[in-house]
Order: C-alpha cells, then sequence, then structure tokens
C-alpha cells in the first residue's frame, strides 16, 4: 500500500513513474510540520532498523547517525562524511512498525536517524515542497519491492558489461591500451572492457578523441574488440569553453547551457578549465546533449561512463575573482592568516555559492540550480538514456554514473566514486549494495582496489573476491597512485583464479541479476530481509545474501586467513581455488570459522538450492553454456536466465530454463 502526500508545490523530477493517488491528511506514522521548511518526526523503538539512503556513508543499518542528502564531489569517503555523490530518499523503518517513506525532494535533505538523539528520527528540508510516499507493508522486504514497483524497471546492460573491465586514470596512448590488454592476455587473466579516462579526449573535450594519439580511431576501437576488448570511454558534464569547438559553439547558439541570473552562460572550471553545463534538466537541451553520444557510437563504441555530474565545479569565475580580491587584502596585512586563505581555497570547490550562481529553464521556467542540485546527474544520464532510445532502440548500451537521483536507475547503473585503497572500504562497499538495490540502483559497483592511495596486492585480491560478486566488476586506479592491474603483483596465477570465478558464476549471476530487474526485486538483500525471525541474521552486516541460492562472507581484514561466518540455515560452503578445484564442505546452521586463501572465492549455497557453474572463459562471449555443472543440493532445481546479452527480448519464455541437480 502506498500513499502520496503532497506539501507545498513540489518539483516534477519523475523519479516515481506509477500513478499514486494523492492522499489526504498527514501519514499514520511520526509528525509533519510545515510551519519553518518541513520535517518529519518519529520515535523510534529500541528493536528499529533503518534501511536505505542507497550510496550512503556508514552501515546497513542506518541508524546512530546524520546523513545528508547533497549530491557532492569527494573523494574522501571517511566515516564522518555525510554527503557522497547521490541523493536516495528512501528509508524503511522495521521493527514493531513496519514502514518505508521516500522523500521525493530535489535539493538538500538531512536524515537524522538517532543521531542528535539516539531515539529520534528526523527527516528536514528547506523548503515544504515536496512528495512524501508512505509505503505500508509486512516487512522491510515486502516495503522495498513495493517502492521498486513504483519507480519502474531498473536499468539492464548488455552480458559483456558482466565481465571484468580494467580501468585506470591516465592511460594516453594506444600503446597504453594495447599493453593493459596484452597484461592480461598474456597472464591469461579473463578481461572484457578497458575503460578510457578523461585523457582519451581532445583537451578534455568531451565527444572528441586525441587525434594525435588515437588516429583512425574506429579501427583502433576493432583492433580491440578484436582482442576481445571493449573499449568504454567517460563522459563528463562540462562542456569546455572553446571558440571553434562545435559543442561549445551549438550550446551557445541554441541556450542550451545553464545560465547565470542575467542571462549570460554560467562558467566552471572542471578538467578542461573554463565550461558550461549543458541544461540537461531543459528538455530540447537534453536531447541535444543526448545525441551527442552518436558520435561516439558511430565509432563502434557500447559504452559510456558519466562523471563529475553533480555537478563537480573546482571554482567558478565568481569563486576566483573572491579570492583574488581577498588576496589583495592579505597582502596588505602583516601577518598572513594561513588557515583562512586555505579553507577559502579549498571552499571554492562545489560551493553552495557556485550552485546558487546558475539557473535552469524547465518548460519556460527559471529554476535556480541549488534547488534541483539533486537531480543534475540523473538527468545527464537521463539524456544518454533517452538518446541511446533513438540510436539503438533494439540494443542495450553500457551506462553507468557518478551522481544519481531514483529515478536515474531506469537509464544506468553507478559506481560509487573515489574510493580508497582502504580495508575498510571494501566493507563499506559490500554494506552499499542492497541499500543501492533497494533504490533501484542494480548494475553497481565501487572502485576494485580503491582508486586514490596505494594499494597492496592482499588488498586487490581481498577486494576482487568480493567485486566476483557485484555487476559491475572494475578495477579502476587514480593517476599518481600505485599501479594496480592484477599483472602489476607477482603470482598472476592467484589473479586469474579469481576473476575465472567470475566468469564461471556468469550464469548464476547474470540470472539472478535478470530476475531482479524483471520482478523488481534485489539482487543483493541483508540476511534479514531472508531470515526475518533470526535475531542474530537481523544484525549481520558483513555478509550478504545474492539472488535466491546463495550468502556471500567476503574477508575483509588484512593478514586474516579467514574469518568469522553466521550461517542461518545448513548451506553448502564453497571454495573456488582456482584451476577448476571447488571444495565443498556441508555445514550445520551456526556460527563457524572459515578459512579463505588469498586467491580462493567463498561463497554459500542455501539449503535445497543449486547454483549452475560454467567453465573458465576468457571474455564473456565465449562462455559455453551449454555445459553447465550444478553445484549445491542434490534434487535441487535451478531457473537459469539466458538471452543473447544485446537485445532487448527479457519477456520471452525461451529465456527461462530448468535446470534439475540430479542424484549422483
Ligand atoms: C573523477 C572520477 C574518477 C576519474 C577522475 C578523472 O575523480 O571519479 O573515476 O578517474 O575523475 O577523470
Amino acid at each position: 500500500m502506498v500513499r502520496k502526500y503532497i506539501y507545498g508545490k513540489p518539483f516534477h523530477t519523475e523519479a516515481v513513474v506509477a500513478r499514486v493517488e494523492k492522499a489526504e491528511g498527514n501519514p499514520a506514522y511520526g509528525m509533519i510540520n510545515v510551519s519553518d521548511g518541513f520535517s518529519f518526526t518519529y520515535e523510534m523503538k529500541e528493536e528499529d532498523i533503518v534501511y536505505g539512503l542507497g550510496e550512503a556513508n556508514r552501515g546497513l543499518n542506518k541508524r546512530g547517525y546524520c546523513y545528508v542528502s547533497d549530491c557532492a564531489d569527494d573523494p574522501n569517503h571517511t566515516e564522518d562524511k555525510r554527503s557522497l555523490y547521490a541523493a536516495h530518499n528512501l528509508i524503511v523503518v522495521s521493527g514493531r512498525e513496519n514502514f518505508g517513506l521516500f522523500f521525493d525532494y530535489p535539493s538538500v535533505i538531512t536524515f537524522d536517524i538517532g543521531y542528535t538523539r539516539s531515539d529520534l528520527l528526523k527527516v528536514t528540508c528547506a523548503e515544504a515542497d515536496l512528495a512524501l510516499y508512505v509505503i505500508e507493508g509486512e516487512n522491510a522486504y515486502d516495503i522495498v519491492k513495493q517502492f521498486r514497483k513504483i519507480i519502474g524497471r531498473s536499468y539492464i546492460p548488455p552480458k559483456f558489461a558482466f565481465g571484468f573491465g580494467q580501468s585506470r586514470w591516465g592511460y594516453k596512448t594506444k600503446e597504453d591500451f594495447r599493453r593493459v590488454c596484452e597484461g592480461y592476455r598474456k597472464n591469461q587473466i579473463p578481461l572484457d572492457m578497458i575503460y578510457m579516462d578523461i585523457d582519451y579526449m581532445e583537451e578534455y573535450k568531451d565527444f572528441t578523441v586525441n587525434e594525435e594519439n588515437f588516429g583512425d580511431f574506429p579501427e583502433f576501437v576493432r583492433e580491440m574488440k578484436d582482442q576481445g576488448v571493449r573499449l568504454i570511454p567517460i563522459i563528463d558534464a562540462g562542456v569546455k569553453v572553446e571558440k571553434g569547438y562545435d559543442i561549445y559553439e551549438e550550446g551557445v547558439k541554441n541556450g542550451y547551457f545553464c545560465k547565470r541570473e542575467d542571462g549570460s552562460d554560467f562558467v566552471a572550471a572542471v578538467w578542461p578549465g573554463d565550461t558550461h553545463f549543458p541544461d540537461v534538466l531543459n528538455e530540447d537541451a537534453r536531447k541535444w546533449f543526448g545525441d551527442k553520444y552518436r558520435i561516439l557510437i558511430d565509432q563502434g563504441i557500447e559504452g559510456f561512463w558519466n562523471d563529475m555530474n553533480e555537478p563537480a565545479i573546482f571554482y567558478s569565475k565568481e569563486g576566483m575573482e573572491e579570492l583574488k580580491e581577498a588576496l589583495r587584502e592579505y597582502a596588505e596585512m602583516d601577518t598572513v592568516p594561513l588557515w583562512k586563505i586555505r579553507a577559502q581555497v579549498e571552499g571554492m570547490a562545489n560551493s553552495h555559492e557556485d550552485y546558487q550562481r546558475f539557473y535552469h529553464n524547465v518548460n519556460g521556467e527559471k529554476i535556480r540550480h541549488d534547488k534541483v542540485h539533486n537531480l543534475f546527474g540523473y538527468h545527464m544520464t537521463r539524456a544518454a538514456g533517452e538518446a541511446f532510445e533513438r540510436i539503438a532502440p533494439e540494443r542495450r548500451i553500457l551506462m553507468f554514473s557518478r551522481s544519481s537521483y531514483v529515478g536515474m536507475h531506469r537509464y544506468g547503473g553507478i559506481w560509487t566514486g573515489d574510493n580508497k585503497s582502504w580495508w575498510s572500504h571494501i566493507l563499506l562497499n559490500l554494506k552499499m549494495m542492497p541499500s543501492l538495490n533497494m533504490c533501484g540502483f542494480l548494475y553497481t559497483g565501487a572502485d576494485i582496489g580503491g582508486f586514490g592511495a596505494d594499494t597492496t596486492r592482499d588488498l586487490v585480491l581481498r577486494w576482487l573476491a568480493l567485486g566476483v560478486f557485484t555487476p559491475l566488476m572494475r578495477n579502476h586506479s587514480a593517476i599518481g597512485t600505485r599501479e594496480q592491474e592484477c599483472y602489476q603483483f607477482e603470482n598472476t596465477e592467484d589473479f586469474r583464479s579469481i576473476i575465472e570465478t567470475r566468469y564461471r558464476l556468469i550464469p548464476y549471476l547474470y540470472s539472478e541479476y535478470m530476475k531482479a530487474a524483471l520482478n523488481d526485486d534485489l539482487y543483493f538483500k541483508p540476511l534479514a530481509f531472508v531470515y526475518p525471525e533470526d535475531s542474530f541474521a537481523r544484525e549481520v552486516e558483513d555478509q550478504m545474501m545474492i539472488g535466491n541460492e546463495i550468502m556471500i562472507a567476503p574477508v575483509y581484514t588484512q593478514n586474516a586467513k579467514g574469518r568469522y561466518v553466521y550461517l542461518p540455515e545448513p548451506m553448502k560452503f564453497l571454495k573456488f581455488s582456482g584451476n577448476g578445484q571447488i571444495r565443498e564442505e556441508l555445514l550445520e546452521k551456526g556460527h563457524h570459522y572459515v578459512e579463505v586463501a588469498l586467491h580462493e572465492v567463498p561463497l554459500f549455497i542455501r539449503e535445497g538450492k543449486c547454483i549452475p557453474v560454467a567453465g573458465a572463459a576468457s571474455i564473456v562471449e565465449e562462455l559455453d553454456t551449454a555445459h553447465l555443472t550444478l553445484l549445491g543440493f542434490e534434487g535441487a532445481e535451478y531457473v537459469l536466465y539466458e538471452d543473447d546479452g544485446v537485445h532487448k527480448d527479457y519477456e520471452n519464455h525461451k529465456n527461462f530454463r530448468t535446470l534439475i541437480k540430479r542424484h549422483a
């Protein structure tokens, strides 16, 4: 049961696509106050768990901290951060009362979940203009599924996107890409994609390719594809200001860029230097910008990642003038207030003042950016997604974004942004996955190995062993950090062993992904959703269910030889150890210590279930799904989903095949 309450004049975000009747009065839960902005207050019971918030910091149970939906380009995901790149305003209270709340509000909104007062849930935003959806259901899982129904089907990528991808900021030439490809092929480590970061472009200009380094680009795209590798270029939000650059010229001429109050085009400095932001909230501008993806698609490109779309601003023209002015004043002083200068310089990036300096044109209405800030990444990706429907209506194109809002899940996936090579970030990665699924984002993953800071061999291996299960499995790192492609370390067979396991599991992972997408269900589930009566399971945050058959429990501690794991029912413990070896052991319900070596991938099959496993392959296309082995419990049945991975014939009953694990 979903009810919609309207306060003031909400901005039409198009997060929810189903028709939900407007309800009268106020929700049955909590207290609403609209006298000074908007607030929702609810007294939590001791046993209440609060789920949701998608891409947010900390735990699966969001209780005990404060989170702010305010899409931010912040590469330091320390425990104290309240805002990351996304705004996913769904929370679900699960305890004596069970209900979900979706705050459809496109600007800054704060979720104080037992932070100021441990028993108080308080959601506040500056303006009482929003739609509040209240969802009632039997339990948290049921509520989440109802939410998923009203926001529309999640994005489905092409099947190759379930392969492994290598990325690094700094690949500049054809040679760099050839070296990566060769590194993988020579070491027989599977690889399906290499990502092109900003250096492939001509001076960071969107939809251009550096001529000098990538002469005859279509031929190079083909060359890589002959090696089984797809190139996936990045697209940034800011369009470089440069006379003669066609996209800049067209945008200016047609008024497609975000404007200042006086009507001039707003200037934000990002990678290319001065840029303008395409006004993706404006339908015409969105169509125009989206159609530009065709330039690369026509050259053979089949996937993209959208970046810097919070939108990130290093500084604005105005901000720079203010700094210069301040520096002139400081220069007159006897003692220079260094800390003040530092704060001012740091405060220039992604500043709220700048977000108040430009406007969108939405159906002729001028809307100040800060009022709709959290919708920019969503609409940039929507621009691409809508264009793909025009450019290649029958085909799936890979797309994921950094910034997002609920609604964007229909057009693309996301990666979780600039994490670090920290052990704690493996755990953060794991905990975020089911929360993202709750908000509709199924095609997700983190930068494996860590983006910032120097990684270590064991960290990459342990992270990969989690990445085996995330739909997006990509190793990515920042320029200047230690190189972390799998072949950069000793004993590459350990890396091969883990990534081969991913490929062997693709028949299962892809089937479960597709079932989740087609049924508005979760691919990653908290244990509590499957074992609601089990008091241990309710608290587990470092193990997750994937699909309907398995549980995972990754190792995320340095130097650990294994880990403790809780089994809510008897399960078969499987360890993929490379060279086709799989160890199997039946474990009783309860607590166990399991040993897991660095090159191994552990998983647990639920009682009475089985999973299909293929032989290893070096690319997704070469997986032999005609010869699958079923592992798990005798007599169990498994419904395999399989399609050509390219087109959109999802509902065809021929895509489903029942497999039975016969008694030996
Ligand atoms: C941003 C992205 C990162 C990328 C870098 C350079 O920090 O999050 O993934 O490598 O920009 O484009």
